[in-house]
C-alpha cells in the first residue's frame, strides 16, 4: 500500500472514530491536511466550531491568523502539513481531558510516522504537554527540541496570539526563525 492511500485509510478511520465521547457531540472529525510530503507538521489543540462543521483544520479565526502569520514568515499554508492533538471538537472550546488526549494521540503519531517531517511544530501548551511533556512557553518558545528520530519546534498558539499582543510578536518571531532553519529565501 502507498504512502497516500495508508494516510486516506487513517483519515477514515478518524472520521469514524468512536474512542471517546467527543464523537456523540462532533459534526465532522478533522484529521488534518496538507501535502504528504510536507517539510513541517503543525499540531494545534483542538478542532473549534468552523473546523468542526467543515472537518478542515485551522479555518476559524485562530486559523486565519496562522494562515496570515505564515504566509508574512515566507511559509505558504498549502506547503505546510496542518493537523492537532484533538481530531474531535470539544463542546463550547472546553480544554481537552486526559482521556480524549490519550485516546486520539495514537492517530497523531500514526500521521507523523506518514508524513515523516522535518519539523514538527508544536503550538500552545496542549501539544506540547501532549507530545514531548510539560514545558513553560515563556522559557522554551522559539526553541527546538530534538528526540532520537523528530525535531520538534515549540511556539504559541495562534488562540493566544489572538488574545495577548505580546504572544502575538512572539509567534510572528518564532515562525520566523522556524523559517530560518528551513533554508530557502
Ligand atoms: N485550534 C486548533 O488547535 N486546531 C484547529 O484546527 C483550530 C483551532
Amino acid at each position: 500500500m502507498s504512502t497516500a492511500e495508508k494516510l486516506e485509510l487513517l483519515y477514515k478511520e478518524i472520521r469514524n472514530c468512536k474512542k471517546c465521547p467527543l464523537h456523540k457531540s462532533r459534526k465532522n472529525a478533522v484529521p488534518g491536511e496538507g501535502p504528504i510530503d510536507a517539510e513541517v507538521m503543525f499540531v494545534g489543540e483542538a478542532p473549534g466550531a468552523r473546523e468542526d462543521e467543515t472537518g478542515r483544520p485551522f479555518v476559524g479565526r485562530s486559523g486565519q491568523l496562522l494562515t496570515e502569520m505564515l504566509e508574512e514568515a515566507g511559509i505558504p499554508r498549502d506547503e505546510v502539513y496542518i493537523t492537532s492533538v484533538l481530531k474531535s471538537h470539544p463542546p463550547n472550546n472546553r480544554q481537552p481531558r486526559k482521556n480524549e488526549i490519550n485516546a486520539c494521540l495514537p492517530y497523531l503519531h500514526r500521521q507523523i510516522e506518514l508524513i515523516d517531517p522535518q519539523f514538527i511544530a508544536l503550538l500552545g501548551g496542549v501539544a506540547v504537554s501532549s507530545v514531548i511533556g510539560n514545558r513553560r512557553l515563556l522559557d522554551y518558545h522559539g526553541t527546538f527540541h530534538k528526540t532520537d528520530d523528530r525535531t520538534f519546534f515549540i511556539t504559541y498558539h495562534p488562540a493566544a496570539a489572538l488574545r495577548f499582543p505580546e504572544y502575538k510578536q512572539r509567534l510572528r518571531e518564532d515562525l520566523m526563525n522556524l523559517k530560518h532553519r528551513l533554508g530557502g529565501d
